[in-house]
């Protein structure tokens, strides 16, 4: 039985794995953190206020708990990075050094980190990105994901740390919304439909990105924890992906549940960051290794979505 720490857990991924990791594990057995205060959802187990920035306090809390494998979600997204910079780098890299000093330490059992497609840069190739390719990314956010593929690599093959991870796509989800990501669009798309009948969206209509629906997101996460470790060759850099479409097809889509639906294109500074990540990933080494197989697609997710979020804004406003 594990004993599970989850940073950043007030987050978009927090907020559903949470949930999914206490079914498993049992409800005292997982223990939400955010520098934030918990959400709703995170209430029926442990939690713990915990800025990642501070070790002594992270380290504080896995031996209160008797914590062996952290999901060490905070972090800083991709627009705010640009945003705020430095509180990125701050946040990214002395979060994830941390947990892998702790980690190291205390000689804990498993972490995962995720890194996302923004390790990639404009001199990537664009189309079915390969797992092992030019890794240039543009922004801070990208910058601190390759450094924390580096870092992970590194904590294991020189401490023996097992640590893993994946290169998560723009994630859609129906729970918590988005926390300052490029990908946002997507998810901000679907709430807009529900509620306005419009959107003004902040990236081009042909603007192709790969995506992933949370529930594979989750599954991702879940099965690369599990995984036999001696089937492993890659360690916090897998490439997965669940989809890929314009942010016109998803209207598209969309439109098929709500005709009256309309979208205006007013890119802002996020179009730079979107042009320079792949529209399309090569997951095959995650499928070689670990068995990885998403289960959405761009019909799927959309029915999904809306169901869900129909179901909770009556819940919300009967
Ligand atoms: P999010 O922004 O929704 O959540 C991050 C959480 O971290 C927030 O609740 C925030 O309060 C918390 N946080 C910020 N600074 C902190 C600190 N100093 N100490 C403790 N907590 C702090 O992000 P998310 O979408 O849930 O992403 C989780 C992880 O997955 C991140 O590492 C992100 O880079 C990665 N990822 C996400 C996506 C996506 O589309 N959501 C895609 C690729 C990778
Ligand atoms: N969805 C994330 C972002 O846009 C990708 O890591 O920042």
């Amino acid at each position: 039985m594990r004993r599970v720490l989850v940073t950043g857990a007030a987050g978009q991924i927090g907020s559903e794995l949470i949930p999914k990791l206490r079914e498993k594990y049992g409800r005292e057995n997982v223990v939400a953190s955010d520098i934030r205060e918990p959400s709703e959802t995170l209430s029926d187990g442990p939690f713990e206020q915990l800025d990642v920035t501070d070790r002594d306090r992270l380290k504080e809390v896995v031996k209160e708990y008797d914590v062996d494998t952290v999901f060490h979600l905070a972090a800083i997204l991709s627009a705010t990075g640009e945003r705020k910079p430095h509180l990125a780098w701050y946040v990214n890299m002395d979060g994830l050094y941390n947990v892998l000093e702790v980690a190291r330490e205390l000689e804990l059992t498993r972490i995962f980190f995720p890194s996302s497609i923004a390790a990639f840069g404009p001199e990537t190739p664009k189309e079915m990105t390969p797992q092992e390719t030019v890794m240039r990314p543009k922004t801070i956010y990208g910058i601190t994901k390759v450094a924390g593929e580096l870092l992970c690599d590194y904590y294991f093959h020189r401490f023996g740390v097992d640590v893993r991870g994946v290169r998560y796509p723009g994630v859609i989800s129906s729970v918590a919304p988005p926390g300052g990501g490029t990908t946002d669009y997507a998810v901000e798309m679907f709430y807009a439909a529900l509620r306005h009948k419009r959107y003004v969206c902040f990236v081009r209509e042909d603007t192709v990105l790969p995506m992933i629906y949370m529930p594979d997101c989750l599954k991702a996460a879940i099965d690369l924890m599990e995984a036999d470790p001696s089937r492993l060759r890659h360690r916090a850099d897998y490439n997965v992906t669940g989809m890929s479409f314009s942010a016109g097809e998803l209207a598209a889509e969309i439109r098929k549940h709500i005709p009256e639906f309309t979208v205006e294109y007013r890119p802002d500074f996020r179009q730079k960051i979107a042009d320079s990540w792949p529209r399309s990933i090569d997951d095959s080494a995650a499928r070689e290794e670990w068995g990885w197989k998403p289960s959405y697609d761009l019909a799927a997710t959309t029915k999904d979505m809306l169901e869900k979020l129909r179901r909770r804004f009556k819940e919300e406003s009967p």
